[in-house]
């Protein structure tokens, strides 16, 4: 097979750059190890950024996000007995919307079948090959076991935080920068009704929690737990009293229900320089991963893909490939703030297990800094909402 851009990942990344490709008249190949079921299933963030939400829309992915979202104006933060409301909407004139990444590759795959895009899920043995030469290229064996040839003008790695793509730039042609965090999140989904309207970040001397929500009858809540926990340790009922006794010093009352899925998040801090290696480019959690306070991982890859659509096109168009470099200039602008307000909104929630005394009332002055401040206060909504994307130069 023969495309302009072969594309290493089908998840929200991978398949809203084919997406705007194909808007812009190039097409390409996307393949993926998983089955769009698997995919489907991985239950993952489920905030979106107000130019998220309007990518979505306006190019005609999904007008669902719009339907079965929910518009959020604030977020609370709440510690030392009480939450704090930060009033998006009133501050900073944006909201947030509460719409699950699972149902934005919904909205993506659907159009790209609707769209008669080429995406190949459940492909085994992906490799990219001669990623400095003009024509770069991709193997795989598809589902039907049949093994297959992609070559193509550029690739893009958009596989995920375990990359491959990555890993085959070479180690004299990259950084990496890590950050490593000593805890964990325990996520479950409940059905049950909200127990708040907006969502609830939770300081407490026990650890963080997180009260967010999916619909009207099922929830989303996390709570801080050691890296190494093991699901099968947590009941219902020792899931409920740890959540419920975090939530309940800061004054919230849980509305229990039966818990259908528990799962542990890994934390982790993380970027690789440059996001283009000769003609691959990489994109989303492919090049840098954020811890999940903040939920700025799925927005950042939305990001990452707008750009790197502009820029592939202008390379295609003019058949040049030297301005590409810009792609990493741009995109990385947004990463390093994005990685600084997910470290910030992380550090200044957790309990660090060698915190002294001293940190926890810092922590308590920074919390009652950013809520007691319009300053504070337009720093946070700003960054929670989203900043303006990175214009071409
Ligand atoms: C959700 C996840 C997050 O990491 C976050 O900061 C807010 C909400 C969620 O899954 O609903």
């Amino acid at each position: 097979t023969r495309t302009t851009v072969g594309i290493v990942g089908a998840g929200p990344a991978g398949l809203m750059l084919a997406h705007l490709l194909a808007l812009a008249g190039i097409d390409s190949v996307a393949v993926d190890l998983r089955s769009r079921r698997e995919i489907e299933e991985t239950h993952r963030a489920g905030i979106l950024e107000q130019d998220s939400v309007r990518l979505l829309v306006d190019t005609g992915v999904s007008d669902r996000v719009l339907r079965d979202g929910y518009e959020h104006e604030g977020i609370e933060l709440a510690f030392g007995g009480a939450g704090h409301r930060i009033d998006f909407r009133g501050l900073v004139g944006a909201s947030a919307q509460l719409y699950p990444q699972t149902d934005v590759f919904i909205d993506l795959a659907d159009a790209r079948e609707r769209d008669g895009g080429d995406v190949r899920f459940g492909v085994t043995d992906v490799a990219v090959h001669d990623l400095t030469s003009p024509q770069p290229g991709l193997t795989f064996t598809d589902a039907d076991g049949v093994a297959q040839e992609v070559r193509c003008d550029y690739l893009v790695g958009a596989d995920g935080s375990r990359s491959l793509c990555r890993r085959t730039v070479p180690e004299d042609s990259r950084r990496q920068f890590f950050r490593e965090y000593p805890f964990a999140w325990f996520g479950i989904l409940v059905e049950a009704p909200p127990s708040a309207p907006e969502l609830v970040y939770n300081h407490s001397e026990l650890g963080f929690a997180l009260l967010s929500q999916r619909t009207d009858t099922l929830q989303r809540m996390y709570f801080q737990c050691d890296p190494a926990t093991d699901v099968a340790d947590w009941s219902d009922d020792r899931i409920w009293e740890a959540l419920g006794a975090r939530v309940g010093a800061n004054g919230y009352t849980l509305r229990e229900g039966p818990i259908t899925s528990k799962s542990v998040l890994p934390f982790r801090s993380f970027v690789q320089e440059p996001m283009r290696h000769g003609n691959l480019l990489l994109a989303g959690d492919a090049a840098h991963t954020v811890p999940p306070t903040g939920a700025k991982g799925l927005n950042l890859a939305l990001a990452d893909v707008r750009v790197l659509a502009e820029e592939l096109e202008r390379a295609i168009r003019k058949d040049d490939a030297s301005t590409l470099d810009d792609y990493t200039t741009r995109a990385l602008a947004r990463v390093w703030k994005a990685q600084h307000f997910s470290y910030w909104m992380t550090t200044m929630l957790h309990a660090l297990p060698d915190a002294t005394p001293f940190d926890v009332r810092r922590q308590l002055g920074e919390l009652a800094l950013v809520t007691g401040s319009e300053a504070g206060s337009t720093y946070l909504a700003e960054a929670y909402t989203g900043w303006p994307a990175t214009t071409a130069r």
